[in-house]
């Protein structure tokens, strides 16, 4: 008897595991590969998780096999802990060649105790200079959060843990870009010190290199752009992201980013007025 409910406790206990860490099966090596620094790149439990790290030859990043067209994006990352000062860990979108279109998150690391930022970017048409920088209201060097893109034709949502932190809309009928060339997934750890801390002036302290950042969540959502495929496919209602649920927040949701934005918004490009004495149109119609 004992013997068969402990056979039965196994078999829940696989089966559970299976259903919550269905995303988790993906290896790296079916979405990704490592673009630079191919010494500083780590593979983990069966390549479901990978480190990047850098010291003072080189950092690392990696990067989708395919191009996308649309999509609802993610990657679970943990952060270099203690002093990360001038270390910028990147999770994002881009293009190839110029007038690229880019959505980043760009996590700007800090002296150990000080409050690491998290920077979003949107890019279309190589316009860029649309930061927002916010403060988590968790320590993402503790452990591993969910950062998402959703990127369709009517908006592109940036979330933490679920929680929409920004909203772009698709203003191209007043002339504002929007991203809509196809993108890959990337995600680098590299030397920001120049800029990333208090602007530059808190420099990277390479006595506490090598500085690790740690990625898992290979499986990508993302409409594929496989050669001569018509762009216009990954608008198609046939991909959840593009669907009306998508197209805007709801209620509870737009609740949620106007409290991000009031408690942990530390810069919005749309309100520097020495930077913009214009706003940005975009600005105007959130
Ligand atoms: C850099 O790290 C070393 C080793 O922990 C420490 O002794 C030194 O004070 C740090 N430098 C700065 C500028 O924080």
């Amino acid at each position: 008897m004992e013997y068969y409910s402990f056979l039965l406790g196994l078999l829940a206990f696989f089966l559970l595991g299976r259903l919550f860490a269905s995303a988790d099966i993906v290896e790296f090596d079916e979405n990704y590969e490592i673009t630079w620094g191919y010494d500083h790149v780590l593979l983990f439990n069966q390549g479901r998780e990978v480190q990047l790290s850098m010291d003072i030859s080189s950092g690392a990043g990696f990067g989708s096999k395919l191009r996308y067209g649309s999509g609802f994006f993610h990657m679970r990352i943990k952060l270099p802990p203690k002093d990360s000062a001038g270390v910028v860990t990147a999770f994002y979108l881009t293009s190839q060649g110029d007038k690229h279109d880019e959505l980043d998150f760009e996590f700007l690391g800090n002296r150990e105790g000080k409050p690491i930022t998290l920077q979003t970017n949107v890019f279309a048409d190589g316009v860029g200079n649309r930061e927002q920088r916010i403060l988590l209201w968790f320590d993402p060097a503790a452990n591993f959060h969910t950062y998402q893109i959703l990127w369709n034709q009517h908006q592109i949502v940036f979330y933490v843990d679920d929680v929409p932190i920004r909203v772009f809309k698709n203003n191209k009928n007043i002339g504002v870009g929007y991203p809509s060339q196809a993108m890959q997934v990337e995600a680098s750890l590299w030397d920001g010190d120049s800029w990333a801390t208090d602007g530059g002036k808190t420099k990277t302290n390479w006595s506490m290199a090598p500085f690790k950042a740690h990625f898992q969540g290979f499986d990508i959502g993302g409409c594929p752009i496989i050669q001569n495929t018509n762009v216009q496919e990954c608008y198609s209602p046939k991909y959840w992201w593009n669907s009306e649920k998508y197209w805007k927040l709801d209620s509870k949701q737009q609740i949620e980013l106007e409290n991000v934005r009031n408690k942990y918004m530390s810069y919005d490009y749309c309100s520097d007025r020495p930077r913009y004495p214009v706003p940005p149109p975009e600005c105007l119609l959130q």
